[in-house]
This record gives structure tokens, C-alpha cells and sequence, in this order.
């Protein structure tokens, strides 16, 4: 949600801010602007739609040495060029990029600018108005004043600001909103994210909320928010610029798909140690085998991570586990056990809904864990604890491989907190070598595209809706499938546990309407089926997924055998390349889904 990219000291400005906006389109946006400048000339263009608009409209003149630039998803003011980042204040002088949203505009509007006239209707022009106010109001320098500017502003923000009388620093300053400084050869770049500046430099330096950083070709000075100067070691990014590259992938998401087998092998070498025991740091395991109550929380397909987990971590350590929205949360606490721990699961680690629970969480003074796929993200930075997914980048809005790297971690620490604790089951089990099984499993699912392309093109070429159903675990799958489903291919899935049909949402089973079944359970597979027959009684077209052992001939779709508490981790394979077939049938774009962001920074 939202991207800022920054150069200062390279020639050709414009064409690195372009790429870098290019890497962060996963992010999600419907508009995008840069600024360039150097001491001869300067331009700002915006445009609205994809990046391509915008590199459309850049002529042979558009050069700089300096630059910022922006990828826009709307909260105040409709997706427009005029709402497209950058902002300028009211005399031009100053060039503001920035996400995040300031909630106290208004007060800002009123007390400092009421009699500034408004370009576009974004909350950034009023911060970009309020600096140059300050400027000559209390004569004050752009540095000064843009530093007393992020005094005043509350909400979240990262911020890039150039003046054009001074074309040689950009200013920046972050709360609660991602931003990174990139150090180069005698230019510094900014990011919200370190792929997006990859290809210029793998070396950055965090930001820490309410700090302001002073950025120019040689060097960067970050000071705290009482003006103290701070030094901060630089850090490399453990990220290869292939990771981030589509290679013979026409899609994203396709590339994610198939690397899931690899991420459970990298997942089995980094946590597993050379006697084959799961190696976690260990008060993280006495803190979780100490408490009474495990709470999940989470967003989107996190959340359908963290039911799909309860299970096993139940199974395991015999610590009872609830899995929360964090918007619901946040706000609606429910009474909690007398000893919880609290689970971040976050593939971003950035998620603001989920932010908010953590603040909460640390005020309380609870113990928690961040499982993210993001080293060094804020929910990874303010938790206590943190466990990382090794899935390398998700580039594809919609989250594949790092769903199933939620749940196998996990299992994981399920298996380590279940083995200290010396609970029977964690103690039959090898978890390695169990998802090993499910890694080997998942090739033969990924090995059936045409299949599933053929199957997807029978079932829903035509449909306005479809279900999924299930019982249990098959139950969380089919709400992650459902939610795949429609996040792409937009058309309107449910995930439905399968006993609950017959109450109510039966009634939307029409001639033709697709009900795809999930069943990889013993006890409740028989009556999913049972479900499955009444739907076709009424006119579903079904469609079953199933466990091998429990496969009959007439069945569709054959998953291999896995350990009966992990199969989630397999049925959702053919799920996911279902909604990508049927994304890719239908016409559309399958990494860059209308209206959705990948990291939502805003609550
Ligand atoms: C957004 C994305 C979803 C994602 C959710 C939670 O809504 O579009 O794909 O599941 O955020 O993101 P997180 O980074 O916290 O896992």
C-alpha cells in the first residue's frame, strides 16, 4: 500500500525511480508520480492507472540527479492525477511524497492554513503546505521545518521531502509507516522496501519512528526526535535481486506457487539442527510452554494461516490456541486467560491492523512473537520474539507460499514448545520429516496444471459464484481457498464448513452453482461427502479434492498422503492454482488484483 523510492547523487534520477516504483507495484496502487530535479531544471509528473502511464509521459528533457517518487492507493481523495504523489506547497517550491494517513489534517487545515487554496484533496497537501507555512510564518530553514511539521502531524507517515531551491537533500521521516535509507557510492538512495533499490545497493540503515533523516549524495544524518544526532549501523539485505525477478514466469503468483516445496526444505534447513532437533531460541519456548493461552492474531490470509495452525499447536502442546482478526481485536478485546502469549502472524510484518493489537499487546505487558516472511519489519522490530518464514519475496498480492510457510513454522515451534513441555504426541512425531513428506507431496499437486487449468475451465468459466466446503481443518482451507478465489479471479466464493450449509446458504445452490469439497479427514470426510450430495440434489456442479486414502474413483482431484494434522498445507495447492487459472481464463491481471493492496498500512 503505497511505495516511496529516492535518489540522491546518480545520474538519471528518473530512470532508477521508475524501476525502483516498478518493484513496488506488489504493494498495490492506482496512481504514481515522481519529481526530478538538478541545479538547472526540474520536473513533476503524475499520472493515474499503472507505472507505465507515468514512464509514457516522461520525455527525453525529464532528467535529474535527484529525485522521489510515489505509487498511490487512495484513502483521502479518489485514485486521480491530481491526488497522485507529489505535492507541492502553494508556492512550488517544496515537493512532498509521503504514506500513511495524517489524522489531524483538519485541525491542521484550520490552525495553520486557513487560507490556503487546495489542488487535489489528499491529507500529504496539507503536510506539504504546513512546512512551507512554517517556513514563513516563523522563518524558519526547509530542515527546521519540516522536522517541527512531523511534530504537529499525528498518524502514520513516511516522508520524502525536496526543496527546488536546494536541490541536493532529500528529507525524510517515518511513524508507523515503512522507510528505508539505501547507501550507495556517492549517493544515497530511500524505499519503503529494500528490493525496490536492489539493484543499486544492498547495504541500508532503518529508520526508527519519529526520527528524521537528512539525506544527500555523500551523507545521511538521522536525528531522533529532540534533535539528537543518532548513529545507526547499516545492515545488508539478504535478498538476491532473482528473487525478485519473474524469470520465465509469466505470473508472480505462479512462481510463489511452485517454490512452495522449496520453502519447506529451506524451512527444515534453518530450523533444524545437526541432531535433528528443532532449534529455537529458548526462552521463546519456555515463554510459550508457560502460558495458558495462545492468541493468534492476524489479517486476510494470515488468519486463515492461524486457524489452519490451531490444531496442530493444540495437538502438540496441549495449550489451548485462538485464532482473531486484529481489526476485530484491537477494539473488541475478549477476556483474557491469566497467562496468554500473543502470535503476530504477518507476511509483511507492517500490517497496521495487526500493529495496533501489538501496541496494545506490549502496553499490557504480555509476552509475543512476530512470525513474519520481513527481517528487521516493525511488527518484527516491537515484538518480543520473532520467527522468520524464509519464503523469500511474495511479489503476487495474492499470498501463496507464504501461507503454507505460516503454518509449517508453526508446526515447528509447536513440535519444539510440545517437546519441552514432553507431551506424548510432539514426542511421536518428527516434524522434519513430516514436512519433507508434505514438500514432495506439494510437487505432485504442482505437478498437475493442466489438469487443474482443464478443471478450472469446466467448473467456473461461466459462474457468477462458487463455493468451497469442508469440515475442520478442510474447513479453514476452504475459507483461504474461497478467499484466493475472489481476491483474484473476483468471482464471489464462500468458504463454508460443510455441516452448516444445510442452515441457511444452501439456499443460494442454483442449477450449474460450483461446490468444491475438501475432505482429508477420517471422521468428518464421510459426511463433507453426505454435503456434497445434497448440493448436487439441487443442481451444484461438485468438484472433490481428497486425500488419496480416502479417494474415490469418481473423485476429481487426488492428493498424496500426508501426516493428518499438515494436509492443509497440500489441498491448498490445487486451491491456488484454481483461482490462478480462473484469473488468467477470465482475463485478468493475476498479480496486481483491483483494488487490493499487499501491505495494507492503514487501519
Ligand atoms: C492484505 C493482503 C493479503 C494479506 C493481508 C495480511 O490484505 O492483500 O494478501 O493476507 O493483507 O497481510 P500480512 O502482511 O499481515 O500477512
Amino acid at each position: 500500500m503505497c511505495g516511496i523510492v529516492g535518489i540522491v547523487g546518480k545520474e538519471h534520477a528518473e530512470k532508477i525511480i521508475i524501476s525502483g516504483l516498478e518493484r513496488l507495484e506488489y504493494r498495490g496502487y492506482d496512481s504514481a508520480g515522481l519529481f526530478v530535479a538538478d541545479t538547472q531544471q526540474s520536473h513533476l509528473i503524475k499520472a493515474q492507472g499503472r507505472i507505465k502511464n507515468l514512464s509514457d509521459k516522461l520525455t527525453q528533457d525529464v532528467q535529474g540527479t535527484i529525485g522521489i517518487g510515489h505509487t498511490r492507493w487512495a484513502t483521502h481523495g479518489k485514485p486521480s492525477e491530481n491526488n497522485a504523489h507529489p505535492h507541492t506547497s502553494e508556492n512550488g517550491r517544496l515537493v512532498l511524497v509521503h504514506n500513511g494517513v495524517i489524522e489531524n489534517f483538519e485541525e491542521i487545515r484550520q490552525q495553520y492554513l486557513a487560507n490556503d487554496s487546495f489542488y487535489g484533496e489528499t491529507d500529504t497537501e496539507i503536510a506539504v503546505h504546513l512546512i512551507a507555512a512554517l517556513m514563513e510564518q516563523e522563518q524558519l530553514a526547509t530542515k527546521e521545518a519540516f522536522q517541527k511539521a512531523v511534530q504537529i502531524i499525528q498518524g502514520s507517515y513516511a516522508f520524502a521531502l525536496v526543496d527546488k531551491e536546494a536541490p541536493e537533500t532529500i528529507y525524510v521521516a517515518k511513524n508507523k509507516s515503512p522507510l528505508l535509507i539505501g547507501i550507495g557510492e556517492n549517493f544515497h538512495v530511500i524505499c519503503s522496501d529494500a528490493l525496490a533499490m536492489l539493484d543499486q545497493t544492498n547495504h541500508f540503515v532503518e529508520i526508527v519512528d519519529g526520527e528524521t533523516v537528512t539525506v544527500t549524495a555523500d551523507a545521511f544524518q538521522i536525528e531522533d526526535a529532540k534533535g539528537n544526532l543518532v548513529y545507526r549501523e547499516s545492515y545488508e539485505a539478504q535478498l538476491d535481486l532473482t528473487d525478485i525477478e519473474k524469470g520465465t514466469y509469466p505470473y508472480y503468483m505462479l512462481k510463489e506457487v511452485d517454490e512452495q516445496p522449496a520453502v519447506m526444505r529451506r524451512l527444515i534447513q534453518t530450523y533444524e539442527d545437526e541432531q535433528g532437533n528443532v532449534q529455537l531460541d529458548a526462552s521463546l519456548v519456555e515463554e510459550l510452554a508457560a502460558s495458558d493461552r495462545i492468541y493468534i492474531v492476524a489479517c486476510g490470509t494470515s488468519y486463515n494461516a492461524g486457524l489452519a495452525a490451531k490444531k496442530f499447536i493444540e495437538t502438540m502442546t496441549h495449550i489451548p490456541v485462538e485464532a482473531h482478526l486484529s481489526s476485530e481485536f484491537g477494539y473488541n478485546m475478549p477476556l483474557l486467560s491469566k497467562k496468554p502469549f500473543f502470535i503476530f502472524l504477518t507476511q509483511s510484518g507492517e500490517t497496521a491492523d495487526s500493529r495496533q493489537v501489538l501496541v496494545q499487546i506490549n502496553q499490557l505487558g504480555y509476552p509475543s512473537l512476530t512470525i513474519t516472511n520481513v527481517a528487521g519489519s516493525t511488527l518484527s522490530r516491537e515484538a518480543k520474539h520473532t520467527l522468520l518464514l524464509h519464503a523469500g519475496p511474495e511479489i503476487a498480492v495474492a499470498s501463496t507460499k507464504a501461507y503454507t510457510a505460516q503454518i509449517a513454522v508453526m508446526a515447528i515451534l509447536a513440535q519444539g514448545v510440545g517437546n519441552y513441555l514432553a507431551i506424548e504426541a510432539a514426542q511421536e512425531m518428527d516434524i522434519f520429516h513430516e514436512l519433507s513428506l508434505v514438500a514432495t507431496a506439494m510437487e505432485t499437486m504442482i505437478s498437475e496444471k493442466a489438469v487443474i487449468s482443464q478443471l478450472t475451465e469446466d467448473y467456473l468459466s461461466n459462474t457468477r459464484n462458487a463455493f468451497y466446503i469442508g469440515r475442520g481443518n478442510d474447513y479453514y482451507v476452504s475459507s483461504e481457498a474461497a478467499l484466493k478465489l475472489k481476491e483474484i479471479s473476483y468471482i464471489q466464493a464462500e468458504g463454508f464448513a460443510a455441516g452448516e450449509l444445510k442452515h441457511g446458504t444452501i439456499a443460494l445452490i442454483e442449477e450449474g452453482t460450483p461446490v468444491l469439497g475438501i475432505i482429508t479427514d477420517a471422521l468428518t470426510g464421510s459426511h463433507t461427502r453426505g454435503n456434497l450430495k445434497e448440493v448436487e440434489s439441487r443442481g451444484a456442479k461438485t468438484l472433490v479434492i481428497v486425500s488419496e486414502e480416502f479417494a474415490r474413483p469418481t473423485d476429481q482431484l487426488v492428493l498424496p498422503n500426508v501426516h493428518p494434522l499438515l494436509t492443509a498445507l497440500v489441498s491448498v495447492i490445487p486451491t491456488q492454482l484454481i483461482a490462478y487459472f480462473a484469473t488468467l481464463q477470465r482475463g485478468y491481471d493475476v498479480d496486481k488484483p483491483r483494488n487490493l493492496a499487499k501491505s495494507v498500512t492503514v487501519e
